[in-house]
C-alpha cells in the first residue's frame, strides 16, 4: 500500500469513533450481500454521471465480488477498528484497488445505504418467513385431513365448551398464519422504497438517476422526501411486529400442545425428537421445543418494545439511535424462523389418543345448548329454553355423569317438549349441525381443507 493510500485509510478509520460503544460490525456483518450489491449498481451509476470509466467501474465490481467470495469463504478478516459493515468492505476495498475505493462514496452517504442495505434485508427475510408460514400451513392442513374424523372438546374458558372436529380446531391457527402472511406482504410492501439519493438529508448534488437506483435494486417505489428517508425506521417497526403477531400465534398453538399432552389431558403426544427426558425423573418426557417457541415469544414482543421505544423521540433526520434497529430486527427474524421450522416437525410428529379423547367427548355435557336448541325449534324463546336447561343440569349433573346417561323422563323434567327423539342426538349431529360457512361440521372442515389446499397451491406456484 503506497503513502496515500494508506492516509485514505487513516482519513475513512478518522471519520468514525474507535470505541466499542459505537460499533455495530458484531451484528451489522450480515448485511454484507445487500451492502455490496448497493455499492455495485452505484458502481454502474458512476459510470452512468462520468464520475468513473468503463475500467474502473468493472475493477470495482469484481473486486466487490471477490470482497463477497471472501465473507462467504470465511477468509475475510473483520477488523474491529471498522465500526460497521460499510466501512469494513470500504476499508478492504481499499486495500485491493487503492485510491480508486474513495470515488464509490460519491454522492452516497452511510444514512442512505444503512437504510438501503436493512431494506433489502427485510425484503428477502420476508421471503424466507413466508415459505416457511407456508410449509406451516400445509402441514396444519395435513394434520387436518388425516384426523378428520376425530371429534373434540371445544372450549371456552378452558372449560368444555361444544364438541368440534379436530380438523376445524387446527385449520383456526391456518387462519391466523394467513393473517401473518398477508401482514408480512404488507411489510415487504412498506420496505420495498428506494431511498439512495436521499444523500445525508438533504438529497444530492450529482443528478443520480434514482429509477434507474430503484430498477437494479429491485425497488418498486422511490422515497419522496430525503429527510424521511433516512429516519424511517417504520418498515423495521413493520417487520417485527408481523414476527411478533406470529410468534404470539405460534405460541398459543404451543402451549394446547403442552396442555394436550400432559397426562391430565393425554389427548395427543409429541414425537419425541420434540420432548426431552427429565435428569431426575425417569417416566417424564418433556415438550421442551414448544415450551421455548412459547417462551421465546417473549423476545418478539421484547424486540417490537424496544425499537418504538428507540424510535419515538427522534428528531428528523438520521440519529445514530437508529443503530439499534438492527438486533430487535435480527432476533425477530431468527427466532421466527427456527420457531417455524420447529413447529412444522413438532406438528408433523404428533399421535393423537382416539380413545381418550372419546371418553372425555361421551363423558360430558356438550350436548347442552343442543338441547336448548331443540326447545327452541319446538318453540320455545332461547331465554327459557336455556334457563330449564340450565336449571336442571345442574341438579342432574351431580349424580349423572353424561348425556348419554340421561333418560327421557329426566329430560321431561326439563320441559314437556321433549320427545323420545332427543334420545338419538350424537355428538356427531351436534358437529354436523353446524354446517354453514365457517362451521365446525365434516362437510365444512372437508370443504375448507380443499379451500386452505388450493390457497397453499396457488402461493407455491408464485
Ligand atoms: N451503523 C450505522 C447504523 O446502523 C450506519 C450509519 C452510520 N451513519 C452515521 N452518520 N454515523 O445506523
Amino acid at each position: 500500500m503506497n503513502k496515500k493510500d494508506k492516509d485514505l485509510v487513516s482519513i475513512v478509520r478518522g471519520s468514525v469513533s474507535n470505541s466499542d460503544f459505537t460499533k455495530s460490525i458484531h451484528f451489522d456483518k450480515r448485511l454484507y450481500k445487500q451492502d455490496i450489491l448497493s455499492s455495485q449498481v452505484h458502481a454502474l451509476v458512476l459510470e452512468k454521471l462520468g464520475i468513473l470509466d468503463e475500467k474502473e467501474r468493472e475493477k470495482l465490481i469484481g473486486s466487490l465480488n471477490i470482497i463477497k467470495e471472501e465473507i462467504e469463504s470465511g477468509e475475510f478478516v473483520w477488523k474491529d477498528q471498522y465500526e460497521d459493515i460499510h466501512m469494513n468492505i470500504e476499508a478492504r476495498l481499499n486495500e485491493i484497488v487503492g485510491s480508486l475505493s474513495g470515488k464509490l462514496h460519491t454522492g452516497r452517504s452511510r444514512n442512505e445505504q444503512i437504510s438501503t442495505d436493512t431494506r433489502m434485508y427485510v425484503k428477502d427475510a420476508i421471503g424466507e418467513i413466508k415459505k416457511l408460514i407456508v410449509n406451516l400451513q400445509a402441514s396444519l392442513v395435513d394434520i387436518s385431513e388425516l384426523n378428520s374424523s376425530l371429534i373434540i372438546p371445544g372450549y371456552t374458558h378452558l372449560q368444555r365448551a361444544q364438541p368440534v372436529t379436530l380438523g376445524h380446531h387446527f385449520l383456526a391457527y391456518f387462519h391466523m398464519l394467513e393473517r401473518d402472511y398477508e401482514r408480512f406482504v404488507r411489510a415487504y410492501n412498506v420496505s420495498d422504497v428506494l431511498v439512495l439519493g436521499s444523500g445525508a438529508l438533504s438529497g444530492n448534488t450529482f443528478k443520480i438517476d434514482r429509477k434507474f437506483l430503484a430498477k437494479e435494486l429491485g425497488f418498486s417505489r422511490i422515497s419522496q422526501n430525503s429527510l424521511d428517508a433516512v429516519s424511517d425506521r417504520d418498515f423495521v417497526l413493520d417487520f417485527v411486529y408481523s414476527c411478533m403477531s406470529c410468534m404470539i400465534h405460534l405460541s398459543k398453538l404451543a402451549e394446547e400442545l403442552i396442555l394436550w399432552s400432559s397426562s391430565e389431558f393425554s389427548f395427543l403426544n409429541i414425537g419425541e425428537e420434540f420432548t426431552t427426558g427429565s435428569s431426575m425423573m425417569p417416566q417424564k418426557r418433556n415438550p421442551d421445543f414448544a415450551e421455548l417457541v412459547r417462551g421465546k415469544t417473549g423476545r418478539s414482543i421484547g424486540s417490537l418494545v424496544s425499537l418504538a421505544t428507540t424510535l419515538k423521540a427522534l428528531p428528523l433526520s438520521y440519529n445514530r439511535d437508529l443503530q439499534e434497529d438492527k438486533e430487535p430486527l435480527f432476533d425477530s427474524f431468527d427466532t421466527l424462523r427456527d420457531s417455524l421450522n420447529v413447529m412444522v416437525g413438532l406438528i408433523q410428529s404428533l399421535t393423537f389418543n382416539d380413545s381418550r379423547i372419546n371418553e372425555v367427548i361421551n363423558d360430558s355435557f356438550m350436548i347442552a345448548t343442543d338441547l336448548a336448541d331443540y326447545l327452541v325449534k319446538k318453540g320455545m324463546p332461547f331465554r327459557e329454553a336455556y334457563a330449564k336447561v340450565a336449571l336442571e343440569l345442574k341438579k342432574v349433573m351431580s349424580t349423572k355423569k353424561s348425556f348419554n346417561d340421561l333418560k327421557l323422563k329426566d329430560l321431561k323434567k326439563i320441559s314437556k317438549l321433549f320427545e323420545k327423539d332427543v334420545l338419538d342426538i350424537t355428538i356427531e349431529d351436534v358437529v354436523n349441525s353446524r354446517d354453514g360457512i365457517g362451521g365446525t361440521s365434516f362437510s365444512s372442515v372437508s370443504k375448507a381443507i380443499k379451500e386452505a389446499r388450493s390457497l397453499l397451491n396457488k402461493k407455491k406456484s408464485f
